[in-house]
């Protein structure tokens, strides 16, 4: 199938190059020039595991290629993917200036019987909008479908190849037999595709990533009540997890959500229930837990040292707002560093991959940075975990106690056990279990 990809994103490289793979001929346009020159000079601007591979095997074989004029593609495609970005505007709602623009494009080289799929994450009615503006451009008629993505980025492309499932909300028979014909391929396995309409299928991905969120806040607030009560969070995960009503996934305590979709699509589900005057209570509490947890290692870092930190260092291991990826957005340790940083402290920090992006967007000279995580810890007063990278979970811990001015660590991520830090002579505070206080 001809298939253009609008926005080369994560997701958008990450459709493209997997269906490039699946046998189809892929244009991905985009409007960032840059990322289009460094993406045909076979640079991949983003880390996600295994892309790599998959974009310079497909560019070979001619079945992919990258443009900054759209056009290209759109004239020729059986099927156009939206896979732009739909960031949070000023009141939380979802911000439809780039998928109006995409539509815009689409309606300008659109040809007959196109389906146009909305694989951005976009709140109930926007294909309508979409399709509203594309009209305003062409009377060439085409089918509409909404195909949320539900990849994980650090394992984005593992999750487009072999999907639990796939979601597809269609307006006509021929949507839904191009939509088979694409994805056929990807469940083989007998993971279903699934058919609905396109509303339902809007309200499908919010509801996923809501309901995970969900998830998170509620352990997050069990697991401050774990360290009230002197009970475990890691033993109650365990205990409720292996029901099978409630299931091992999403349960994990630690410094809260960030990323580029649950904290904006909590947020902008909530904008959908009050413009339905619908109120969505549980959400409101699951966001505010949320931005509460953010710092919840900054409140302990200041029940230990008080609440001037002048001049007092930490080592920060982890930018990322979880391993395998080197997106920032909205990372809790963003707002680490910015509390940190307000007491009157210095960081160290250090990540696998998300360095550059960290100096270049975030957190530019605010911090310092490791060449490796051991480097942070010169002087160090604290180590501060933040991201569960796997190079982190077995440290040195003799070359680790030697750098630091204090075995003090305070983990966010819960990756070490509390006695065996006690025996190494650390003080250890975690998220919801014993904290291993300093004797006297
Ligand atoms: N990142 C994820 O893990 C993930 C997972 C599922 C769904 N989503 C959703 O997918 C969408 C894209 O997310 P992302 O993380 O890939 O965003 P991103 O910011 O990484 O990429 C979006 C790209 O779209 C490009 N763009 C914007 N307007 C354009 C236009 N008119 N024409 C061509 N290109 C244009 C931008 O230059 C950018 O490169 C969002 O709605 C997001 O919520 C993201």
């Amino acid at each position: 199938m001809d298939v253009t990809v609008i926005g080369t994103g994560y997701v958008g490289l990450v459709v493209g190059s997997c269906l490039a793979e699946g046998g189809n001929h892929v244009t991905c346009a985009d409007i960032d020039e840059d990322k289009i020159a460094r993406l045909n000079s076979g640079e991949v601007p983003i880390y996600e595991p295994g892309l790599d591979r998959l974009i310079s095997h497909n560019l070979s074989a001619g079945r992919l290629r990258f443009t900054t004029d759209a056009s290209e593609g759109i004239r020729t495609a059986d099927a156009i993917f939206v896979a732009v970005g739909t960031p949070p505007g000023e009141d939380g709602s979802a911000n439809l200036d780039f998928v109006r623009q995409a539509a815009r494009t689409i309606g300008d080289h659109v040809r007959p019987g196109t389906v146009v799929i909305m694989k951005s994450t976009v709140p109930v009615g926007t294909s309508d909008i979409a399709r509203a503006e594309i009209e305003s451009r062409t009377d060439t008629p085409f089918y509409m479908c909404s195909n949320p993505e539900f990849l994980k980025e650090g394992d984005a492309v593992g999750d487009f190849m072999y999907p639990d499932r796939v979601v597809c909300g269609v307006d006509a028979p021929e949507a839904h037999d191009r939509m088979q014909e694409l994805y056929e391929p990807f469940v083989r396995s007998g993971n279903p595709l699934i058919f609905m309409d396109i509303a339902s299928a809007e309200m499908t991905k919010y509801a996923a990533n809501a309901m995970l969120a969900t998830r998170i806040s509620f352990m997050n607030q069990v697991a401050e009540l774990c360290e009230r009560t002197g009970a475990d969070v890691e033993l109650v995960r365990r205990g409720i997890g292996s029901d099978k009503r409630i299931g091992q996934a999403f349960l994990y305590a630690g410094t809260g959500y960030g990323g580029s979709c649950f904290p904006k699509d909590v947020q902008a589900l909530i904008q959908t229930g009050h413009e339905h005057d619908v109120d969505l209570t549980v959400l409101e509490s699951v966001h505010h837990a949320n931005d509460r947890q953010k710092t919840v290692l900054v409140r302990k870092i200041q029940e230990r040292f008080g609440p001037d930190l002048t001049g007092m260092r930490f080592a920060l291991w982890g930018l990322a707002f979880k391993p395998e990826t080197d997106d920032m957005r909205a990372a809790p340790s963003l707002a680490i560093v910015a509390a940190l940083l307000e007491a009157g402290a210095t960081v160290s920090a250090h990540d696998p991959v998300a360095m550059d992006v960290a100096r270049e967007f975030y957190l530019k000279d605010s911090v310092t940075y490791g060449d490796d995580e051991y480097d942070t810890l010169d002087g160090a007063d604290a180590i501060i975990f933040v991201t569960e990278w796997l190079p982190y979970r077995r440290p040195d811990w003799g070359v680790v106690s030697q750098r630091m001015a204090r075995k003090i660590i305070f983990d966010g991520r819960n990756m070490f056990d509390t006695e065996r830090m006690r025996a190494l002579g650390f003080e250890y505070y975690s998220i919801g279990r014993a904290q291993i206080r300093a004797t006297a």
